[in-house]
This record gives structure tokens, C-alpha cells and sequence, in this order.
């Protein structure tokens, strides 16, 4: 078999690039995939290479063949200068801030952010020095209204993992740019595939491989992609901390990689089915999903995304948190559970109401999240069917028992 040749690499399409990328048989003896490579001393030849560094592996913790045929490939699709890769995705995210961050500037987060990202800001950063503002999702280009001189960084996460608001990702950057600040995206919902974060602007673009490109609940793993202005920097601090993840993690993530483009494109079906017949059930007050056109950034979505993932979330008509718990502890096919993009289905209750601080989310009712996996569509509406019922016995029982003082009342009086 033939090498691959630059020429024709080059001229690819995506599913082929998936298939080929990061694929060295120089590394790996013949065999189709790059083995983990497990290691922290590397051997040097002589003193003087020793001393120069002058060879690519130097030290466990500087990269291996198997970290860096994933971060190759991920440059590639992601369209970014280079990648690097760490222990989970918030690890990914905390990295793309420290690169990003200095003490005494201000830093610009998204209200719709993952929970811990706010934590790590509010908790660590604000230690250090570096002061904090969230932001409207959907401010847009407003953002400028925000902005200090001392702003250096503005995250993104579009959409927002819980509440799905898409951000003009292409609006905020050009403000930020302006102002000389770094725009970070989790681009964790939509992967390279369905967004080309750097094409839109993004400097550092974030990704929880533990979801996605996993594919399979069975690892950690984070990657951040920079454009060509960022990446030097990116590089030097994650080589300064010195935080790799582990081969065999990194060697899986190559496995998911292979049939990513597969996966997601299922998820988004059967996702956007789900959410569909989700929509026509009398207990759902509304289905939160941006490839829908109700949904209120669906313009966006149909400007910058070329697909939607298996992550969406519902709000159920006001009914107690018991109902809500009597339906979720019924369901038999979907689990409770936080970590999603796996290959099985997921459901969460969530109160983002609780830590939001620039908006206030005020949907109606109870709010569920799901993560559709890949079983039969017609399994998982069963399932969910049986929570319905069971979320209404719930709900019946509860408005019987708050009616039973009522019509005792008299009674006990007597
Ligand atoms: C949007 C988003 N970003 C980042 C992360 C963090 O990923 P990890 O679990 O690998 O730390 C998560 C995890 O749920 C997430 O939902």
C-alpha cells in the first residue's frame, strides 16, 4: 500500500480524513492503528542530542507517536494551527484560560457556560486575580458594551450544554479581536464536524473528548485547537504544567475518531426525532433543541453549524419534582447520568436558576436533558412513554392528596 501523499491528502473528504488521519505506519511497524505508547524516559543517542533536544520525543509528558497522531488529526479537522491534548475537558478548558489569562485582567464568560467553568472562575481565578463578568449568550455583537481595557479573554460555549442558546460566535470575536482579546469557544455540542470554530473566529477552540469523540463512556480526555496567533502560547503553557493524558485514553479517542462522522450523524437523527415527538406530547411544555426552527437561535444555527448533535433538552409542563423523579427513576433504556455523547441514551434534570447570574432562565416548568444514543428509536419512545405514565400517576397522586385536607377539613372540623 502506498503512502499517502501530501497531494492527495489534501483533496480528502471528511469521512476519508477520519478514516486516514494520524494514521503513521512509521510509528506502528504496519500495523493500521498507532499503539498506546506508554513512557516517561525517552533514550537520547549521544551527548549532544542530549543536550540540544534536538530529537521530537524528549520526555513522556512532551508528547508520544499516539498523542501526537491525535493532535495532528485534530488540527486537521478542527482547521487550526496545532492541538494539545489533556486529562478531561475541563482540564482543556482550565488550560485555554491559564494560556489566555494573566493576573489583574478581566475575563468575559457566557451565562449559558458548563457549571465548572464558572467554578473555576469564580473559585481559582478570582484568586489569582483575574475578575469575571458573564454575559447575555445572546448579546452578539453588544458584547462590546462589556469590554475594558483590561479585558483579555471572552469564552464562548455554543450552544450552552444545558439551555442550547447559540451564540453569534462571529459577532463576539470581531469585537473581542478588536479589543485585543482571546476568544475561547467549548465547542464540546458540535465538534469540528458540525462547526468550524477557527473559521468563525474562535482563537482556542475547547472540546471535551470525553463525550464525542470517545463515543463510548469510557474515557477522559480534552483537546484544545488554536489558530496559527495563538498556538505558540497554548503550547508553552501546557508544556509548562505538564498535565498529558493517559495513552491508553488517548489511544481510544483515536478508535472513536475513526467513526466519529457516523456517530454524530446518528445521534443527530435520531435526536432530532426524539425531540420532534417529544415536541407533540401533552405533558412537554416545549422542546429546547437549535436545529429546530421554534427555537429562538435556529437562524443562527442554519448560518454557522452544519449539523446538530444528540443533546437537547425539554421543559416539562409545571409538575412536582417528585413527578419529575417518578418519571426519570422509571425509565428504563436512558440513564441518569452527567458525562453524554455516548453510544447510550442519557437523561438529567437540571435548575440552572440556582447559579445564572447575568440572565435569568425562567422556562416554566422542570427542564430534562437528554443524550440520544443508539439504540432503536422505537425502544426509546416506548421507554419514555412508560416515564410519561408514571410521571402522571405521580402527578394525579399528588393532586388528589393536596385535595384530601381539603375535603377532610370539613369532616375534621365536625
Ligand atoms: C460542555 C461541556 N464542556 C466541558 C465538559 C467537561 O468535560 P470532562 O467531563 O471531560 O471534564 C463537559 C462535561 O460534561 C461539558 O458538558
Amino acid at each position: 500500500m502506498a503512502k499517502l501523499s501530501d497531494e492527495t491528502r489534501a483533496k480528502l473528504r471528511r469521512r476519508s480524513r477520519l478514516v486516514n488521519l494520524g494514521r503513521d505506519t512509521e510509528h506502528s511497524q504496519g500495523f493500521v492503528n498507532v499503539p498506546p505508547f506508554r513512557g516517561s524516559t525517552v533514550l537520547y543517542p549521544d551527548v549532544a542530542t542530549l543536550k540540544s533536544r534536538a530529537q521530537r520525543y524528549t520526555y513522556g509528558t512532551h508528547g508520544t507517536p499516539t498523542t501526537d497522531a491525535l493532535s495532528s488529526a485534530w488540527s486537521d479537522l478542527a482547521g487550526g494551527a496545532g492541538t494539545v491534548l489533556l486529562p478531561s475537558g475541563l482540564a482543556a478548558i482550565v488550560v485555554a484560560l491559564m494560556a489566555s489569562l494573566s493576573v489583574g485582567d478581566h475575563l468575559l464568560i457566557t451565562d449559558s457556560a458548563y457549571s465548572p467553568t464558572r467554578a473555576f472562575a469564580d473559585k481559582m481565578l478570582k484568586r489569582m486575580g483575574i475578575e469575571t463578568t458573564y454575559y447575555d449568550p445572546c448579546v452578539g455583537g453588544g458584547i462590546k458594551a462589556l469590554m475594558r481595557p483590561n479585558t483579555k479573554a471572552v469564552l464562548t460555549e455554543s450552544p450552552g450544554s444545558l439551555t442550547l442558546e447559540i451564540q453569534d460566535v462571529p459577532a463576539i470575536a470581531e469585537v473581542a479581536h478588536a479589543h485585543g482579546a482571546c476568544v475561547i469557544m467549548d465547542n464540546t455540542w458540535a465538534t469540528p464536524l458540525f462547526f468550524s470554530a477557527h473559521a468563525h473566529g474562535v482563537d482556542l477552540a475547547v472540546e471535551a473528548g470525553t463525550k464525542y469523540l470517545s463515543g463510548h463512556a469510557d474515557l477522559l480526555l480534552g483537546l484544545v485547537s488554536a489558530n496559527e496567533t495563538w498556538f505558540e502560547r497554548l503550547h508553552r503553557t501546557v508544556d509548562l504544567m505538564a498535565i498529558p493524558p493517559g495513552p491508553e485514553d488517548v489511544f481510544l479517542a483515536l478508535r472513536g475518531l475513526r467513526s466519529m462522522d457516523l456517530r454524530l450523524r446518528e445521534a443527530e437523527r435520531q435526536g432530532l426525532a426524539l425531540a420532534r415527538w417529544l415536541g407533540e406530547r401533552p405533558e412537554v411544555l416545549r422542546v429546547i433543541h437549535p436545529a429546530l426552527p421554534d427555537h429562538p437561535g435556529y437562524g443562527l444555527w442554519k448560518r454557522d453549524f452544519t449539523g446538530s448533535s444528540g443533546l437537547f433538552s425539554i421543559v416539562l409542563k409545571p409538575v412536582s419534582e417528585a413527578a419529575v423523579a417518578a418519571f426519570l427513576d422509571s425509565l428504563e433504556l436512558f440513564g441518569l447520568g452527567y458525562s453524554w455523547g455516548g453510544y447510550e441514551s442519557l437523561a438529567v434534570p437540571f435548575d440552572c436558576a440556582t447559579y445564572r447570574t447575568a440572565t435569568r432562565f425562567a422556562p416554566g416548568g422542570p427542564t430534562v436533558r437528554f443524550s440520544v444514543g443508539l439504540e432503536d428509536i422505537e425502544d426509546l419512545k416506548a421507554d419514555l412513554d412508560r416515564g410519561f405514565e408514571r410521571l402522571r400517576a405521580a402527578a394525579d397522586q399528588q393532586a388528589s392528596s393536596f385535595e384530601t385536607p381539603a375535603l377532610r377539613a370539613p369532616q375534621d372540623e365536625g
